[in-house]
């Protein structure tokens, strides 16, 4: 079985973290999210990726080379953006050479999903698509279906306003699809798959869906990626704290889990870390700081009695002493956050930037 993921958005909600890595390499407690999918594909059976890239392609197959977790990984380098259609149809070569239907994927869902559930749906009801739906509280954000019965959708809408959705069932992000479907994208444009194909197939009555329960989560906005660090910290770190290799932590450190701590990284005595914080490799925590509700990207530099609450800090930022980072502020890369300075509600440093004076309103330091 085959899978293509959706690797190539520039994840501009998630600016300025996006600026400096594309969304799949977004850490989720410590790994990229990319390897959480990965993992996942290969143990339902995979045997080969197709990654669609274009956005910083490089640092994706810099990182995962042409083999992981047993998988066969291919890229699929678009010169232009493609959308979320466009990519499938490039990528017929890769999927194309055997009448297997296929798996597409984007590639910023984290979910407990079963895929091999997905597949034996798509196969019991001869479908040319299948769908994984989730149920969710406001559909506006996404694709809903209305479905019959017999998990035949009849109507796809993208993004209809709360009022106006068929359903509470989104489009979760994964298909199956058959190689019928190749022939109802155009070639060499951007398509999204949501807005002119689903529906072409609605219409046909070639499209079907199948819910499933159980952890799913969007990675669009900073607070979704917060909540994406969240579920897994609760599944790998609820009672004690994940440590990575040669992580020091002084004897006054005060932990509470959920805490994720990477490999490299010194925790100062009397700091309190947690619950729900990640930090990453090779931070440091200097004396009498203060994180939680967070995720610390690699090489991050906190200073002493320092606070971090429901914020990012991004890979290398150095944040100063008696500094206050609140919620959703987000640090970029390789940020400085000079000593004293306090950033509430929103704020966004740009990478490589120097903060002197605090900033109390919703804003982005460019
Ligand atoms: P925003 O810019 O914040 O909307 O994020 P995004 O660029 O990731 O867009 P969106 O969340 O709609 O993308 C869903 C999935 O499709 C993600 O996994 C993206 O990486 C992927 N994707 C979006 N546009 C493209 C594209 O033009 N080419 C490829 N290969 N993937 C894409």
């Amino acid at each position: 079985m085959r899978a293509l993921i959706l690797a190539g958005g520039f994840g501009t909600r998630l600016r300025p973290l996006s600026c400096t890595r594309p969304k799949l390499m977004f850490p989720i407690a410590n790994r990229p999210l990319l390897d959480w999918v990965l993992e996942r594909l290969s143990k339902s059976g995979v045997t080969r990726v197709v990654l669609a890239v274009n956005y910083m392609a490089d640092v994706l197959r810099e990182n995962f080379g042409k083999s992981k977790y047993g998988l066969e990984i291919v890229y699929s380098l678009e010169k232009k953006p493609l959308g979320t259609g466009g990519p499938i149809k490039m990528a017929e070569k890769f999927l194309g050479d055997t009448d297997e239907p296929f798996f597409v994927l984007n590639g910023d869902i984290l979910s407990s999903m079963d895929y091999s559930e997905l597949l034996a749906a798509h196969t019991s009801h001869k479908a040319d698509a299948t769908l994984a739906l989730h149920e969710v509280d406001d559909p506006s954000r996404f694709g809903v279906v209305e479905m019959n019965g017999n998990e035949q959708i009849l109507r796809f809408v993208e993004k209809p306003k709360k009022e106006e959705a068929p359903s509470k069932l989104v489009n979760a992000g994964v298909y199956v699809l058959n190689h019928t479907v190749f022939d109802l994208i155009p070639s060499d444009r951007k398509v999204s798959i949501e807005r002119e194909v689903f529906p072409v197939l609605a219409g046909s009555g070639g499209l079907y869906g199948h819910k499933f329960n159980g952890v799913w989560i969007d990675i669009g906005k900073p607070s979704d990626y917060i909540q994406a660090n969240k579920i897994v910290l609760d599944e790998i770190a609820s009672e004690k704290p994940f440590l990575g290799k040669g992580a020091k932590v002084r004897s006054r450190v005060k932990i509470i889990p959920p805490v994720a701590i990477g490999s490299g990284a010194i925790i100062e005595d009397d700091v309190c870390i947690g619950p729900y914080v990640s930090i990453g490799n090779d931070v440091t925590v200097g004396k009498g700081s203060r994180i939680q509700d967070s995720v610390i990207y690699s090489k991050a530099w906190i200073d002493k009695f320092s606070s971090i609450k429901g914020a990012i800090i991004g890979e290398g930022a150095i944040i100063g002493s008696w500094v206050k980072v609140e919620e959703q502020c987000i640090v970029g890369d390789h940020a400085v956050i000079n000593d004293n300075v306090t950033l509430t509600q929103k704020v966004q440093i740009c990478p490589s930037k120097e903060v002197d004076a605090s900033i109390f309103e919703p804003s982005t330091v460019m």
